[in-house]
């Protein structure tokens, strides 16, 4: 059956029109670090779904923990009941974070969305009516109404849904310091990505930041909010970036990697005193529960993912590979078209020069860097003037130059192109 006419028909998908406005590829199937087409071509893949296959694709590791997890209970409600699989997990997740307060949702958004909850119970708890956040320029938390009101105004769909959004307060780094204190008694607390800003920009920082935030937080009594939705479980070469700064934030956000890319599965880990101070006072309870919350085979897979990434070498392989998109990518730099190229981790960014180009021509530009790829047979998804990679931790060093090799002749050829 030609599926792609039920898709183009039926499927509307991600940031996209009904039917799509760009291509769309069917996939087969994946393996390791390969996505195969439907016409067997294999691709490469140079953005592990979205930061989220840190392991590469069906990992045997984790398909035994699901299919395990699925003999025995595939999913049961959360209210009232609970298992081993998200016992083990939360007891984990509380290690691993400091964090040992642990709610289990279904998406990192919604992961958002609980913290933001828990931030503004806990103020209304301690007799502070507030409900407003501090946020940062190039901020990327999610596309729910919630998260939409915690992203940056300016590069985010905001005018779309106009006074539907929580509004709040939106500082540069620079600036955080002064924010905070002006704004100290209006506001539940302050939300940042550590280190990486993800979809708002591809920004990378320096740890100094965190380290103010941390300190005027717990001078002012407000909660720091980590969103590691993106940058957790080692992207940033740290398990969680917030160690760069040497800080543990009062609630930390996870998700995409907490299952290695296999479920969806995300967790909002605050502080006891947290949990505490909502729990023993009159507001009693955290009102949240989703259907799927604490999905059995989504915590045994996570179990499992959390395991392999442990007992694995992944400092190391993660140092390599920031070692090669720093020593490939570099060259880049000294061509007309290409702004910056900062890479961290597992992570490598190439920003493209686009001012004075409308938005339909970095598109078209977006478009052609995938469609170079792709005949380079690698996968990767260009947004807007930033072409980024962001690989599995296992990937192999050929594997990584085949990306970065794509990388480059597709900018390559976008700057000829452009000086034609
Ligand atoms: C930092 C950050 N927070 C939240 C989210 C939202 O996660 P999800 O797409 O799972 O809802 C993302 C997704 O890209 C993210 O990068």
């Amino acid at each position: 059956m030609n599926y792609l006419k039920l898709d183009h028909k039926y499927v509307w998908h991600p940031y996209n029109a009904l039917p799509s406005k760009n291509k769309i590829l069917p996939v087969k199937k994946t393996f390791e670090q390969t996505i195969v087409l439907e016409n067997n071509k294999e691709l490469t893949d140079a953005m592990s779904s979205w930061w989220s296959a840190i392991h590469g694709y069906n990992h045997p590791f984790l398909l035994k923990a699901l299919k395990k997890q699925s003999k025995i209970m595939p999913h049961v409600m959360f209210g009232g009941l609970t298992h081993e699989p998200a016992s083990l997990l939360c007891k984990k997740l509380a290690n691993l974070t400091k964090l040992p307060s642990v709610f289990l949702v279904d998406s990192g958004s919604v992961a958002v969305e609980v913290a933001l909850k828990t931030a503004i119970l806990y103020q209304k708890a301690k007799g502070k009516d507030v409900s407003k956040f501090i946020a940062l320029k190039n901020a990327y938390h999610g596309d729910t109404l919630g998260c939409m009101g915690v992203c940056d105004p300016k590069n985010s769909m905001h005018s779309l849904y106009g006074d539907y959004l929580p509004k709040n307060i939106f500082t540069s780094i620079s600036n955080l310091k002064q924010t905070i204190k002006k704004y100290k008694n209006e506001v539940a607390g302050v939300i940042v990505e550590p280190i990486v800003q993800g979809a708002g920009g591809m920004k990378i920082h320096s740890p100094q930041y965190l380290k103010i935030a941390r300190k005027l937080c717990t001078k002012y009594d407000l909660v720091l909010i980590a969103d590691e939705i993106a940058t957790g479980f080692g992207h940033t070469g740290k398990m969680f970036a917030c160690e760069h700064a040497n800080i543990t934030p009062d609630i930390m956000t996870v998700g995409k990697s907490l299952t290695g890319g296999m479920m969806t599965l995300s967790a909002m880990c605050t502080l006891k005193n947290i949990s505490d101070t909502i729990s023993n006072s009159e507001i009693g309870v955290l009102m949240h529960g989703p259907t799927f919350m604490g999905n059995a085979l989504a915590c045994a897979v996570a179990n499992a993912s959390i395991d392999l990434l442990l007992k694995s070498p992944w400092e190391k392989r993660v140092q390599n590979i920031e070692r090669t998109f720093k020593k490939e990518l570099e060259s880049l730099k000294n061509l007309d078209i290409v702004k910056d190229v900062r890479c961290i981790g597992a992570i490598g960014v190439v920003e493209l020069k686009c001012d004075g180009i409308s938005q339909e021509q970095g598109q078209k530009y977006a478009q052609t860097i995938q469609d170079i790829c792709i005949d380079y047979g690698v996968w990767i998804r260009p947004f807007g003037k930033l072409v980024y990679s962001i690989v599995a931790y296992t990937i192999t060093n050929d594997e990584l130059i085949k990306i970065t090799n794509a990388i480059k002749k597709a900018v390559e050829k976008i700057d000829d192109a452009r000086t034609k």
